[in-house]
């Protein structure tokens, strides 16, 4: 028996939707299992700003440093989109919540479910049995480094952003990478450019000396642009692709096409371990606000409830109620209960409810 405490942000368009619909299922999981289920509801982003305030307020940072335990929506849309810089939803909300709790870690799946097979744009044959992560660098990187926009001598309009690395922040990415793969197939594909970049040829070397300590696993190095076209010719050959923040961006959002849908795609942001799970972990689905079909309850929540059941495993150490949640979800996708992204006519708040049906009657 547990009491399942956590900071919950549905924020912008479907957010609250698809929100609302992973509480239904974790309240399924608190009854069959028998844990307390306490969301601390707050604001974030536009949300938080059309209520008057900043896009992370301070109560919410509060909240997030207090459970540890964060279930994000979505944040952003056009009716911000006039805000220039940390006045954002995105540069004001997203990026500090990272930075300030330390998230360095963020790991997104790559594994086709079976019934989506035919959804995604590769042939089945090259497709069947992919199954990788990406672990990206969340916190470094030219996200974080210094940018701006001047006039040089000559007068010319310039704008800049700066790329840095530590050997430090490499490190504790890399150990954390070794350390996953260890858990899996051991093998490690390290994404960078280091052709071209002094951060890439640093990352490179820090690698390679963490793998020293790992002996059992596999380690292979690929510029970015090659992998750019392996990832959609031999995506079964990966297993743990580990790379920097903006490399990891662009490809996460490749790999999420290979799964035929944005809409199951989970993800965490993690800071370092605490006893048996993360001191911090952020949940949230991959993909956006999807502003064009919020408030219709259209939305596919099926990646919000697999974040939630990844908040349960990674913060709680709860890994049969994750199970739990994951078997559900995948038994809804193969009777086909599912929302019209997925060809289905199932609304938001119909997909979540027989999700939750799926995890109280399961054996
Ligand atoms: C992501 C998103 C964010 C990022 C945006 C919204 C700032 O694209 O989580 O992949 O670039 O990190
Ligand atoms: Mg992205």
């Amino acid at each position: 028996m547990a009491d399942i405490e956590f900071t919950y942000l549905p924020g912008d368009g479907i957010g609250p939707e698809v929100g609302a619909a992973a509480l239904v299922v974790l309240e399924a999981v608190g009854d069959r299992f028998g844990h307390g289920l306490s969301p601390d509801h707050q604001l974030i982003g536009g949300a938080a700003i059309d209520a008057g305030e900043a896009p992370l307020p301070d109560a919410t940072f509060a909240s997030c440093q207090r459970t540890g335990a964060i279930l994000l929506g979505a944040v952003g849309g056009p009716k911000w989109d006039h805000l220039r810089n940390e006045a954002r939803p995105e540069i004001g909300a997203l990026l500090p919540l990272r930075k300030r709790l330390n998230l360095y870690a963020n790991i997104r799946p790559c594994k086709p479910y079976a019934a989506l097979l035919d959804r995604a744009p590769l042939k089945r044959d090259r497709l069947d049995g992919t199954d990788f992560i990406v672990m990206r660098e969340l916190t470094g990187g030219i996200y974080f480094g210094d940018k701006g926009r001047f006039l040089d001598a000559s007068g010319r309009d310039t704008a800049y952003d700066e790329c840095r690395y530590t050997v430090a922040e490499v490190e504790r990415i890399a150990v954390k990478a070794f350390d996953l793969a260890m858990t899996r197939r051991r093998k490690i594909t390290s994404v960078d450019k280091s052709n071209v970049l002094a951060t890439s040829r640093l990352w490179r070397e820090v690698v390679d000396r963490v793998a020293a300590d790992y002996p059992d696993v596999e380690l292979e190095h690929l510029l970015v642009d090659a992998m750019t076209m392996h990832m959609l010719t031999r995506p079964t050959d990966f297993d743990l692709v580990l790379t920097g923040n903006m490399f990891g961006d662009i490809l996460t959002d490749e790999a999420s096409v290979l799964c035929g849908s944005m809409g199951v795609i989970p993800s965490a942001s993690l800071s370092d371990m605490r006893g048996d799970g993360y001191a911090v972990g952020l949940f949230e689905p991959i993909h956006g606000s999807a502003p064009d079909i919020a408030g219709l309850d259209r939305a596919n929540p099926l990646a919000m409830i697999l974040s939630a059941a990844w908040m349960l495993r990674l913060s709680f150490g709860l890994d049969d109620e994750a199970d739990a949640v994951e078997q559900a979800v995948e038994a809804t996708l193969d009777a086909g209960d599912v929302t019209g992204d997925l060809g289905g006519s199932l609304s938001t708040s119909d997909v979540g409810a027989r999700v939750a049906e799926r995890v109280r009657h399961a054996a």
